[in-house]
């Protein structure tokens, strides 16, 4: 039997009256777009995160591109990044015509290495954006204390992948100037499309951001600024607060599955992503470092071991982008994007099937290493 790379089904039922129930109450009243669950899911989500504003978006992408244009990004504009993420990081920049300054990762976290951010901040520098990848936050007191010393750059965390995640008993989302999380089914809080959103303390970028959301509207068709229609369906918004009860729960296994996954592979000698002492993953993906990645990958498929790969090949490396940027400047990012996989990972994974799993990992690497 197949083990699911993530188990969404169970989580289903579950859920399975709760989500209906809130379904179904949006039906009835008929409020589509901006109805009551909305905002009653930013006011949650807000107290979740401690933030001050929550702005439900229409995916982590859009939530990205609205922060950069709230703080007013434009063409020719610099924002320092890591390239070792998912397209949307970078690709959010380049749509307003700014240009993604890559800085090469940590190898043991896989997230942005803050020590060398500074060498690369010059004038046009207008924003950092590190993203807290696999469900791990970045370094973001050394991010943000980098930040200040050059002017208050604003600093905006991708949190598509940590939302529910800790850094030193903070939430993720709430340890920068903005934070920016994804809803997508796959994600540790997912709805049943695409959602998103936006975290801050700011007054004056959350009303920029509640207006671009709107086409830029800051009254009924009064558009005082360009927008984009960036809303979290109300359907969207009533599934993620039916999930949102059970998420404190499905956090803490989060963190019970990863911990055994880390003792078992420290037990069988695999190498894995490092999770930091001071630091709550939520384990959005559980990834292990390998050689003969293809090989192995095969090789736990027919025992019906679903892995996959996050990411493939850094972002600077990538047709679209290389032209615009350094290709050649983050030799880990590099080497790591040979050698990462992902486990099958989720709240509802079994002691038996981590066990399993690891077993076969652990026979696979043997196998291939003799050859
Ligand atoms: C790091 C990161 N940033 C941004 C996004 C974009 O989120 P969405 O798919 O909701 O647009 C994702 C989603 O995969 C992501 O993992």
């Amino acid at each position: 039997m197949t083990i699911p790379f993530i188990d969404l089904k169970t989580q289903y039922q579950a859920l399975k009256p709760q989500i209906q129930d809130r379904i179904n109450a949006v039906l009835e009243h008929g409020q589509y777009i901006m109805g009551p669950e909305v905002k009653e899911l930013e006011n949650k989500l807000s107290a979740y995160v401690g933030s001050k504003h929550c702005i439900s978006v229409a995916s982590g992408t859009e939530a990205l591109l609205m922060s950069l244009m709230a703080l007013g990004i434009k063409p020719g504009d610099e924002i320092v990044t890591t390239p070792f993420t998912f397209v949307a990081t970078a690709e959010v920049m380049v749509l307003l015509g700014a240009k993604p300054i890559f800085v090469d990762i940590e190898s043991g976290t896989c997230n942005i290495d803050a020590s060398l951010i500074e060498a690369k901040i010059t004038e046009k520098t207008k924003a950092i954006m590190p993203v807290s990848l696999y469900g791990q936050t970045a370094d973001m007191d050394a991010i943000n204390a980098i930040a200040a010393k050059h002017g208050n750059i604003p600093v905006i965390e991708d949190a598509a992948q940590s939302f529910g995640a800790s850094y030193k008993g903070r939430k993720s989302c709430n340890l920068s100037t903005i934070g920016c999380t994804s809803f997508f089914p796959s994600k540790p809080l997912g709805c049943y499309g695409d959602g998103g959103a936006i975290f801050t303390n700011d007054d004056t970028l959350a009303q920029a951001m509640r207006e671009i959301r709107v086409h830029g509207q800051s009254q009924r068709y009064v558009h005082t600024r360009i927008g984009v229609g960036g809303r979290m369906d109300t359907i969207q918004c009533a599934i993620v607060l039916a999930k949102l009860e059970r998420f404190d729960w499905e956090v803490e296994q989060r963190k019970l599955i990863g911990d055994l996954y880390n003792q078992l592979l420290d037990e069988a000698g695999i190498s894995r992503v490092n999770q930091c002492e001071d630091l709550t993953s939520v384990y959005a993906q559980y990834t292990v470092f390998t050689e003969n990645r293809e090989a192995i990958q095969k090789r736990l498929s027919e025992q019906g071991i679903p892995t996959a790969v996050h990411y493939p090949v850094p972002l600077n490396e990538q047709p679209a982008y290389k032209q615009l940027c350094c290709p050649d400047c983050t030799s880990i990012a590099s080497q790591t994007a040979k050698r990462v996989m992902s486990l099958p990972m989720g709240p509802f994974l079994t002691k038996n099937d981590q066990q399993k799993i690891v077993k076969a990992l652990s026979n696979a690497i043997k196998v291939h290493e003799k050859k």
